[in-house]
């Protein structure tokens, strides 16, 4: 930390959204697209990004606020390198989907809608991912896994570094 109390700010990423601002100057609705360009810069979007974007388009923190919340794309908070999806739609729930669940939240101690201190998972509550044929399902980033058990967990995490 500073002297000034502030955490310290990775300058390149921060010069990226200054950059990124300086792009999108004058351009009234553009905060969808800044938002999501800021989130690509930052892996998500901290609360001083959030201020920095509404003191240029001079609105209310709570408006851009308002907007990062209003659509699921955009996350407030750090997310894993990886993201888990565990299916819990109804094909998945009556063969199980919930002990598969169970075994992921222990296997990474997090529970869904969170992410490991190590940043390597995020837990994300899903509906049906559509392949219920194979249920019961998860997907961790683009990949699907089918037909799962508790046990085969541990070994489909280790493959994601
Ligand atoms: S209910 Fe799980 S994939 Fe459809």
């Amino acid at each position: 930390m500073c002297a000034c109390n502030h955490q310290p700010q990775p300058n390149s990423e921060y010069a990226r959204l200054a950059e990124l601002l300086q792009e999108y100057k004058d351009q009234k609705g553009a905060l969808i697209p800044v938002l999501q360009q800021a989130q690509h810069i930052f892996g998500y979007l901290p609360e001083p990004v959030l201020k920095k974007i509404a003191e240029h388009f001079r609105m209310p923190l709570s408006q851009v606020y308002g907007v990062a919340t209003f659509y699921a794309q955009f996350h407030l908070k750090p997310r894993g390198r990886h993201v888990i999806r565990v299916c819990q739609g109804t094909a998945c729930h009556v063969r199980g989907s919930a002990k598969i669940l169970e075994r992921v939240e222990r296997e990474l101690g997090i529970k869904p809608g969170e992410t490991t201190e190590d940043l390597r998972f995020t837990i994300e509550p899903v509906a049906c991912l559509g392949a219920c044929g194979l249920a019961p399902v998860m997907m961790v980033d683009d990949n699907t896994h089918g037909r799962l058990t508790p046990d085969m967990i541990p070994d489909i995490l280790a493959k994601y570094e």
